[in-house]
């Protein structure tokens, strides 16, 4: 199981290139199953859940081939309508290949996924969907069993709003009969940008970026070509580290348009941001002023960027509330904080955290994706050296982190 050793201290200055976003990629590839023409896809990020889901799609008969970023797929000789046990557990996004393959092929048999880390995570609003648009669906023996010979357009509200629940709906919507009216439906920029790979791929979905999406379904779809969203959750992490040891540091490839509320903070923070077309460059001098925030839906503040900010928080110049209000168990970075002389109290969904003049390093343990980044962040906030355990989980959504960051001054090592 790999490590990161991390020697704190250092300022970052230099040039950062932003990968593909993972949570845009993973949808659309899965978007493959829809056709039997080629979808050529460009900016795919190289991250272990990429890795996943090529597998778990190349299981099913759909044509992968994959040179660095570039993705082509072809589903003209799928055979498989199965998603197994095995790689679903490892990544509950697989649970994106239930609505494009129900939607083609009238049948999908897919492992329910496990919970994770961060929180139950159930599905059921994807299934209600589903049965909504007209699917059979049982579930034995761990297993989503659907089956409906013809999906036909509905209208649909979910309880909450769900990211992959509105994607594997809107996927489905695509290839029924007729009328679908999604309500509710979430807004990440990752929603959107796999809505305009459909739009490419011959769907007709109106309202993309709104809550209400409403999709005219088409007998096929055919094949396109894509460049996958940059990653606006690796740039905030990114933004983060700045703010948290100091420095100048010039953000490539990222798009400056769906940070928002994010981009506030980190300027309350202290971080001074100068927007170009496709870059940010951010400066930080001084120690970070303490941010309170609450995490919602998009366009409210992302959950995927709160123990990034709350890594920042632990060495600010005064105390913050942060409130998690998506996941039930999103603070399991706080003790790992804690042991690098963090003083952060949970009550409930809420982190009282006071800052401290300096962390001290220590070995800590990563315990789900963006856990791992805020112990990176803080390691390199903190002095002397961290060793973080089970990276593995860091590796699921960062392409290389440790070798952008060296790139810019960090004293960041993995060991096998
Ligand atoms: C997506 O997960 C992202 N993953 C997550 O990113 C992100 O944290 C999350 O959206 C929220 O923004 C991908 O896009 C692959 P949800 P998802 O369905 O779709 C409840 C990362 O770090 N819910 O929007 O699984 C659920 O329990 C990952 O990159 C139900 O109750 O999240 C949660 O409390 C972590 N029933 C809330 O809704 C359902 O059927 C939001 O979940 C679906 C969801």
């Amino acid at each position: 199981m790999d490590k990161l050793q991390v020697v704190g201290g250092k300022r970052l200055e230099g040039e950062i290139v932003i990968s593909g976003a993972k949570n845009a990629a993973l949808p659309i590839l899965c978007a493959g199953l829809l056709t039997s023409g080629d979808l050529e896809l460009s900016n795919v990020p190289r991250l272990h859940d990429v890795k996943t889901i090529l597998k778990l799609l190349a299981q099913t008969g759909l044509k992968v081939t994959q040179d660095d970023e570039k993705v082509t797929l072809n589903g003209s000789a799928i055979t498989t309508l199965e998603a197994p046990y095995e790689l679903v557990k490892t990544m509950r996004a697989s649970i994106l290949v239930l609505g494009p393959l129900l939607a083609r092929f009238g049948e999908a048999k897919v492992s329910l996924p496990g919970g994770c880390a961060i929180g139950s995570r159930p599905v059921d609003q994807h299934i209600k969907g589903l049965q909504a648009l007209g699917a059979d669906i049982t579930i034995e023996g761990g297993y989503i069993h659907a089956r409906c010979k013809k999906l036909k357009g509905a209208r649909i509200r979910t309880d909450m709003i769900t990211v992959t629940g509105t994607e594997n709906l809107l996927m489905a919507a695509t290839l029924a009969d007729g009328e679908t009216i999604l309500e509710n439906a979430a807004r990440e920029p990752e929603v959107t940008d796999l809505a305009n790979l459909l739009v490419a791929m011959g769907a007709r979905i109106e309202g993309i970026g709104t809550d209400r999406l409403v999709i005219q379904g088409v007998a096929e779809l055919h094949g396109a070509r894509h460049a996958v969203i940059s990653d606006r959750i690796e740039a905030a992490t990114f933004l983060c580290a700045v703010a948290a040891t100091g420095g100048d540091i010039l953000l490539r490839n990222t798009r400056t348009d769906y940070f928002d509320v994010a981009l506030d903070k980190l300027r309350e923070i202290g971080l001074v941001m100068t927007m170009g077309p496709e870059s940010i460059r951010a400066q930080m001098g001084g120690r970070p002023k303490p941010v309170s925030f609450r995490t919602t839906e998009y366009p409210g503040f992302p959950t995927d960027m709160q123990a990034q900010f709350m890594a920042v928080d632990t060495i600010a110049s005064g105390s913050s509330r942060i409130t998690e209000t998506i996941f039930e168990n999103r603070f399991m970075h706080v003790q790992e904080m804690n042991r690098l002389g963090a003083s952060i109290q949970t009550e409930g969904n809420t982190a009282h955290v006071k800052g401290v003049d300096r962390l001290v390093g220590a070995p800590v343990m990563a315990t789900d994706l963006r856990a791992s980044a805020s112990l990176v962040i803080a390691a390199m906030a903190a002095q002397g050296t961290t060793i973080i355990d089970r990276i593995y989980h860091l590796d699921r959504g960062y392409d290389r982190m440790e070798v952008k960051l060296s790139a810019v001054g960090a004293d960041i090592v993995r060991i096998k």
